[in-house]
């Protein structure tokens, strides 16, 4: 078959053969013979084409509608940087994968030093050292109770072993979870999720996964007393959201288990590894948890990894016996590379102060973002902790500004909140987004070593779209209206525009 040629200056269709080239052996030898710049710099600028075309089209879509679409390059610190140089504050980091920013050199070092090591990686029958000493790290980091660690590649993962391991441990088969929760989208993950839009569609749920208002403890005691709940799984802080509790609810809530001999899990996915300014967010509440799960920031942004750590006792109830030593594991549990990135994210997490920077960034935010509150009508509530910060916006009482706000809401629920994260994006260069489906609320999750500088550039640009959204301006109207003429074209209950995942 032929070769196709192309036009000077066509665009290559996907499949093309000439794409080919950069896979091309250039040598017989045993190296060499992949170049990955050739490769990114042959197919500069294809990646909606490819998506559009082999991976989620809806998710191509969505980008583009919103305006997004856009050909990132690189990434350094909160910083992403596109094909013509220019500068994005990156407020999501990866949901909060980036603790450290994107490309911290330390860690990309030790991956270096890694793969140069020709590490024997993932021997299998074998116990290696490097998931030993991150483990060591982990439980020294952790409370008394926590004595062991179950490596896995993703925080879904972890929250499926917390799981199993309740079910193991107790013999009871139930699991609540709050009303709004969000621990990942595998089966297990999803039945305790409280939200109906991701359950939709894939049929049963784990049986016993039983929702309860968030913080009501009698909810969870009248679901304890049947005597077949194994755990209550939590997020300290909601990630969808930025929903808090008092340490009095939180602590009702683990006295409500620990009565019962319940399990209670806290799903630090998200929370954990100094996103709210303590190494896990349940110290805020003085909770003592028998499972944590921890993921996104152990990646130090480069490895996936997911980990699930627990008691002695909790851990021999499902390895008991050395016939039942591989009854829950997984292929790539504490593959190399993420372990020395896992290490190498906590040195710096020691060596930089991480933990009590953010929690003085989360001191910054609240007092920058309490004055827009006092300022703009629109915004309601600033919530969260350290540098996961939820912004909720709501009806004014002025009646010209509430009017407004009605008109946007009118032509999708939640409008007001995309309208603003939209020009965030385009006029500022910050990308951010709704923290939920359906909900008027902007989430922050920017790396951890975030500053003053980060946090004014997105107080500014947030005082000037509000402003003009207080003097009406045409775009606010003109962008709601055009969304809900457009792409979106859904029902008012349905999804939101923005992907808000986590
Ligand atoms: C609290 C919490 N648990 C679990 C998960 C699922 O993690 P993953 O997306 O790595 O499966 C998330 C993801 O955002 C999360 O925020």
């Amino acid at each position: 078959m032929g070769r196709k040629t192309l036009a000077p200056g066509a665009m290559k269709p996907c499949g093309d053969p000439a794409h080919a080239s950069a896979f091309r052996f250039k040598s017989r030898g045993r190296t060499m013979s992949f170049n990955l710049s050739e490769l990114l710099a042959d197919r500069d600028g294809e990646n909606f084409q490819l998506h559009t075309k082999y991976l989620n089209p809806q998710m191509a879509k969505v980008i583009k509608t919103l305006g997004f679409d856009r050909f990132y390059e690189r990434g350094d610190g909160c910083y992403l940087y596109d094909e013509h140089g220019t500068s994005y504050l990156d407020l999501l980091s990866g949901f909060g994968v980036f603790a450290l920013g994107r490309s911290h050199p330390v860690v990309r070092d030790a991956l270096h030093q890694a793969l140069d090591a020709d590490l024997p990686n993932m021997v299998q029958m074998d116990c290696a050292l490097l998931p030993g000493l991150l483990a060591e790290q982990l439980v020294t980091r952790s409370p008394d109770q926590i004595e062991r660690v179950y490596f896995c590649n993703s925080g879904a993962e972890a929250v499926e072993a917390s799981i199993k391991f309740a079910r193991s441990h107790t013999g009871r088969q139930r699991i609540c979870y709050h009303a709004h929760a969000y621990h990942g989208l595998t089966m297990g993950a999803l039945s305790v999720n409280g939200s109906s839009d991701f359950k939709k569609g894939f049929g049963e749920m784990l049986p016993g996964a039983t929702e309860i208002p968030f913080g009501d403890v009698e909810a969870l005691r009248n679901e304890i007393r049947r005597g077949d709940v194994a755990a209550f799984i939590m997020e300290p802080i909601q990630g969808k959201g930025v929903y808090e509790l008092d340490g009095e609810v939180w602590r009702s809530l683990e006295t409500a288990c620990h009565e019962a001999d319940v399990l209670f899990i806290c799903d630090e996915v998200q929370t954990g590894i100094g996103r709210t300014g303590k190494f896990y967010a349940f110290e805020h509440y003085g909770l003592r948890p028998d499972i944590i799960t921890v993921s996104k920031a152990l990646s130090g942004g480069y490895v996936p990894v997911g980990a699930m750590l627990t008691s002695d006792k909790i851990f021999r109830s499902v390895y008991s016996s050395m016939d039942r030593a591989m009854v829950h594991s997984t292929t790539f549990k504490g593959n190399q590379l993420a372990m020395v990135a896992g290490l190498a994210t906590l040195s710096v997490f020691d060596d930089e102060g991480i933990v009590s920077h953010a929690a003085a960034m989360g001191d910054l935010w609240h007092k920058k973002l309490g004055q827009l509150n006092d300022s703009h009508e629109y915004v309601n509530a600033v919530r969260g902790r350290g540098q996961m910060i939820g912004i909720e916006f709501g009806a004014p009482t002025t009646p010209a500004l509430k009017r407004r706000w009605r008109a946007v809401e009118a032509t999708r629920t939640a409008m007001f909140t995309q309208t603003l994260v939209v020009p965030l994006f385009q006029r500022h260069r910050i990308l951010t987004q709704v923290a939920a489906d359906n909900v008027n609320i902007i989430k922050l999750l920017p790396a951890l070593i975030a500053g003053e500088r980060e946090i004014d550039m997105f107080v500014d640009a947030l005082d000037e779209l509000l402003n003009d959204a207080e003097k009406n301006s045409a775009w606010i109207f003109g962008f709601g209206v055009a969304m809900a003429k457009g792409a979106f074209k859904r029902t008012r209950s349905s999804a939101n525009a923005s992907p808000a995942q986590s």
